[in-house]
């Protein structure tokens, strides 16, 4: 009897943990309904649609949550996510992680403010060093929940600095992004963004 028992929580630990387990495989089968405006292997081929090559799980899986509980307010992706369960959005996320992103080049003109606010930030106006958080080259820091931004399109980096700065865009825990973006101008945003596109 007590064996038994023993042997059905065993077996049920290892159910959950199959089920828990993200399955890159189902996620390639699942991205398909993504791939017309996001690239099939996640490099988004027009500049208005973020890629996803190589971004972290996590943060995939958060933005998707954030989607579906309207959180993160856009009426593309809040209709995309709403027939997605904890699952697909799971395997989905270890897909797009599991792919290799692609670098734009950085307007050459662009460089020396785009690198110098990337670097340093910009003393007078109190803002921080975007490296601080997303690291030397761009690719984040999981653990801590910060988004890969190397060799993200120009048009779509504006985008989400415009959205933090106008608060158009309010899912970053502790308002991290919009207290970053607020302070920036707009010929900053552009400097930085041409950067971050061609970083890595
Ligand atoms: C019709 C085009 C379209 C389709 C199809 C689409 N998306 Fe999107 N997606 C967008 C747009 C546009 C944005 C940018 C939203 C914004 O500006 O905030 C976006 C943003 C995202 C983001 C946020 C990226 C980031 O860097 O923060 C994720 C994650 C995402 N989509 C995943 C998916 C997944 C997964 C699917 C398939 C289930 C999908 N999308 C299908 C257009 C699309
Ligand atoms: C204190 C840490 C911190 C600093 C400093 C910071 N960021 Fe961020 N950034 C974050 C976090 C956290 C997120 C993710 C927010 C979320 O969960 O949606 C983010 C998201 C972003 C995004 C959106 C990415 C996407 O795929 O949608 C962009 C673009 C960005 N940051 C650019 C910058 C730039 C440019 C700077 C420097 C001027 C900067 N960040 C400085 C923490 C930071």
């Amino acid at each position: 009897m007590k064996k038994q028992v023993l042997l059905a929580g065993l077996l049920l630990a290892f159910g959950i943990g199959a089920v828990q387990a993200a399955d890159v495989v189902a996620g390639k089968a699942k991205a398909n309904a993504c791939a017309a405006c996001h690239g099939m292997d996640g490099n988004s081929p027009a500049p208005m649609f973020p890629k996803l090559a190589g971004q972290h799980a996590s943060y995939i899986e958060k933005q998707l949550k954030d989607f579906k509980s309207q959180t993160r307010i856009d009426p593309t992706m809040n209709a995309m996510v709403g027939a997605l369960s904890d699952e697909d959005i799971a395997d989905i996320s270890a897909y797009f992680a599991s792919q290799k992103t692609t670098i734009e080049v950085a307007d050459v003109e662009k460089i020396t403010l785009g690198e110098k606010l990337y670097r340093g930030g910009n003393p007078d106006s109190g803002l921080a060093a975007c490296q601080s958080c997303h690291g030397p080259t761009g690719t984040g820091n999981e653990p801590a929940g910060f988004p890969s931004l190397s060799g993200q399109h120009v048009t779509y980096l504006e985008k989400a600095l415009n959205d933090f700065k106008s608060e158009i865009r309010t899912n970053d825990v502790s308002e991290m992004m919009r207290n970053t973006a607020g302070k920036m101008t707009l010929k900053e945003i552009k400097a930085v963004s041409s950067y971050i596109s061609g970083l890595h």
